[in-house]
Order: C-alpha cells, then sequence, then structure tokens
C-alpha cells in the first residue's frame, strides 16, 4: 500500500456495518487476524459477541477511518459514553440474539465458536465488578484497524475524535480493556496518556490463559 496514505475520519454510519464486522475478525486476537486460526470460525457470533452491537446503538459515539483513494474502511473506533447504561441496553437488547445465533447455528457449524463464547462467557465472570471505574471513568472505546493502516497515526486521530466527543459531552473519564499480550496496543495507550487502572486474568482466551486483561483510563476534565 502507498505510504501517502490520504485518510478522513467521519461518524461511523448503518452501512459501515459488514467492514466494521470484518475489522474486528481480522484484529480479533490480541490485536492479531482470526482468520485461518481455527479458533473462531463463526464471523457473525464474533461480530455479534464484539462489534455489531455499535453499529446499531452508538453510531453517534463511534467513528471509522476511511482510506480517501480507495473508500475503504481502514479502521474503526466504537465506543459509549455511558457504559453502565451500555451494558444494562446490551443484556436487554441484545443477549438474546447472541443466544440465537450460538444455539441455532455455531452449536451446530462452528462448535469452536460456541466453546469459545462459553469460556469467555465463564472467564468473565470470575473478574472483579468495574463498577467504581464505570463511575470514574465513564465512556468506553474500543479501537481496531486494519493491519496495512496500523502505525500511520491513524489511531491516534480516531482517538483524538472520541476524546473530543467525550470531553464535549462533559465527561469526566474513558476506559478501555487490552491484554497484555497485544504488544502494539499497550504502548500506543500509555502513549497517549492512559494508565493502567487494573489488571484482570486470566486470559479470555483458553490457548492463552496466561494472558491479563489490562483496563486503562483517562481523565478528561
Ligand atoms: C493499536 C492501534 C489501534 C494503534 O493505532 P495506530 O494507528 O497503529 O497507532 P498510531 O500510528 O496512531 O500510533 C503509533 C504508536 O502506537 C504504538 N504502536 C502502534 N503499532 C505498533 C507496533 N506494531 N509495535 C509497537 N508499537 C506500536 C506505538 O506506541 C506507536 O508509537 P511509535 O511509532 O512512536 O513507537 C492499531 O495498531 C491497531 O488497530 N492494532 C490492531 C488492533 C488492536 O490491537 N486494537 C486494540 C485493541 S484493545
Amino acid at each position: 500500500m502507498d505510504d501517502a496514505v490520504s485518510i478522513i475520519i467521519r461518524p461511523l454510519k448503518t452501512r459501515d456495518r459488514r467492514a466494521v464486522e470484518e475489522i474486528c475478525y481480522r484484529t480479533g486476537y490480541n490485536g492479531e487476524d482470526l482468520t485461518g486460526t481455527g479458533r473462531f470460525n463463526d464471523h457473525r457470533l464474533f461480530g455479534l459477541l464484539f462489534s455489531l452491537y455499535y453499529t446499531y446503538h452508538e453510531r453517534a459515539n463511534s467513528f471509522v477511518a476511511v482510506d480517501e483513494d480507495s473508500g475503504r474502511i481502514a479502521g474503526y473506533l466504537l465506543g459509549s459514553l455511558d457504559t453502565i447504561a451500555q451494558e444494562k441496553r446490551f443484556s436487554r437488547l441484545w443477549t438474546a440474539r447472541i443466544a440465537a445465533r450460538g444455539l441455532l447455528v455455531s452449536w451446530w457449524r462452528y462448535r469452536e465458536s460456541f466453546s469459545a463464547m462459553w469460556h469467555f462467557s465463564s472467564v468473565v465472570h470470575t473478574f472483579p465488578p468495574l463498577s467504581h471505574i464505570h463511575r470514574e471513568y465513564p465512556a468506553h472505546l474500543h479501537i481496531n484497524l486494519l493491519p496495512g493502516y496500523q502505525r500511520r497515526g491513524v489511531g491516534g486521530r480516531l482517538m483524538e475524535a472520541m476524546e473530543a466527543r467525550v470531553r464535549g459531552a462533559g465527561i469526566p473519564g474513558i476506559h478501555l480493556i487490552t491484554s497484555d499480550m497485544n504488544l502494539k496496543a499497550v504502548p500506543f495507550y500509555l502513549g497517549r496518556g492512559y494508565r493502567i487502572l487494573m489488571e484482570l486474568s486470566p486470559g479470555i482466551w483458553s490457548d492463552a490463559p496466561e494472558a491479563r486483561g489490562l483496563v486503562f483510563g483517562k481523565k478528561l476534565t
């Protein structure tokens, strides 16, 4: 790809949904591509778990980076201003969709994906509550770029757009969760003034139980 790529940042639109689902999958294993790894072959279930919700319910708080030359979506930042409300909405509106996909499709066609989802859910339920973080840093984000667009300043621009949105709404802080195995994301967040608030273990992937989740936060007032 040309080094002098020209990127614009704009709010997420409904038509970006498939691109978001693809990017989520292509960066889904601690920041690396899940394609061909056999870890989670059900792309749709992966999207339902980690990205599609935002394309329906949080478009005002989410952004995409678009390659102006090709029109391709290079990456996204999916976010919410109010994690406590978002988690309630997710359970109310989304759990049934995930369960339907899991039981009607994944269980029969993608058994490894069903097992991985089951594993994620059992591990996450052992984590301590994050309610104090949700109160102090109410907003949250997920950011992912296609491999060819990484380390060119695009992630930084998406973060600036979201931080401006959060500040503009008068929200005092923002947080996110990554893994200590993600060697791109950890220096990226540290370099942007985020600090580690909490560590979570074990890792959510059964083949990397030694990984620790890192909850990062930044005050924006
Ligand atoms: C993490 C990510 C969002 C950062 O966005 P980006 O556009 O690549 O980052 P920027 O170019 O704005 O910033 C560069 C900084 O990020 C970090 N970084 C980005 N890629 C890196 C890499 N391959 N190795 C080490 N550090 C890296 C470094 O701190 C770097 O600063 P430096 O170049 O001065 O060392 C992007 O690399 C990405 O999408 N990675 C895959 C998906 C992912 O891990 N998402 C985060 C999930 S929590």
